[in-house]
């Protein structure tokens, strides 16, 4: 009887589980993303998309001007994805009179390239995100919390959602996530330290300065080349001379 209840109650717990895990999708900013709905069945009436936080608005076909629209059967494609996209989503399929419910939690992903000195703004600070954690030193650390703000002085968030790094250094390339306060990762910005590329002025400054240093190296060259066939000449030209007097003076005796 015991034993009886317990599987039941293991049962109910995996059914109450499966019911409620959402289905992790990712896409790149900028790029497209899909949340598969996996239903074959033609009778499928409506679908309604919804966010944590309203009902979204599903297009019919792509040719619509919104960012969502239906693909196929049941898909709904969310295109041109950005940071605040990210979160759970739940899709709700009505058919046959009856409906079901999808559940989504969707990841947004990005890269960015920045120069040593330069300010990284990062327009992360989504209204679902708690947490953000870099491993920018070699280990995961909290730089972000929705309560304190930021962590260090090197940093700054501001009221339209950015996350600031003041004056980027090469140690501040890493990855960062941003969590949920489930812990979930809602974004996730590979940041990379670009090469430093001159700009026009200073190549052209550098190279001035390279063509001066030549310009002086061979004049140098010349100079002590010419000193040195000057010695030589003179050196000869006496010795030719201490000779004819030598000469002179033996034709005397
Ligand atoms: C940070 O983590 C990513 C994987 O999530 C890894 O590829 C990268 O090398 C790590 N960076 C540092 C500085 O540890």
């Amino acid at each position: 009887m015991f034993r009886c209840f317990n599987l039941l109650l293991l049962l109910v717990c995996l059914v109450y589980h499966s019911g409620n895990t959402s289905k992790p999708v990712s896409g790149e900013k900028r790029g497209n993303v899909i949340l598969p709905c996996q239903y074959e069945d033609s009778n499928i009436g409506h679908i309604d998309l919804f966010s944590e936080v309203e009902k979204i608005d599903v297009c019919e076909t792509e040719e619509c001007s919104g960012r969502v629209f239906k693909e196929g059967n049941c898909d709904v494609v969310i295109k041109n994805l950005i940071f605040s996209d990210a979160g759970k989503y739940t899709l709700r399929i009505y058919y046959n009179n009856d409906q079901t419910e999808l559940k989504y939690q969707l990841h947004i992903h990005d890269e960015i390239s920045v120069k040593t000195g330069e300010e990284l703004k990062m327009s992360v600070l989504v209204s679902d995100a708690d947490k953000v954690k870099t491993n920018s030193s070699g280990e995961w650390k909290e730089v972000w919390t929705r309560d304190h703000g930021v962590q260090s002085d090197r940093m700054n968030d501001d009221d339209d959602g950015n996350l600031i790094i003041k004056s980027f250094l090469d140690s501040d390339a890493g990855t960062y996530r941003v969590l949920d306060t489930e812990g979930e990762t809602l974004i996730t910005v590979t940041v990379t330290e670009s090469p430093e590329k001159l700009d026009d002025t200073e190549q052209q400054r550098n190279w001035i300065v390279s063509v001066v240093v030549c310009l002086v190296i061979l004049a140098v060259i010349v100079i002590v080349i010419s000193v040195f066939i000057w010695r030589r000449q003179h050196r000869d030209h006496t010795q030719v001379q201490e000779n004819t007097e030598n000469t002179q003076e033996l034709e005397k005796l």
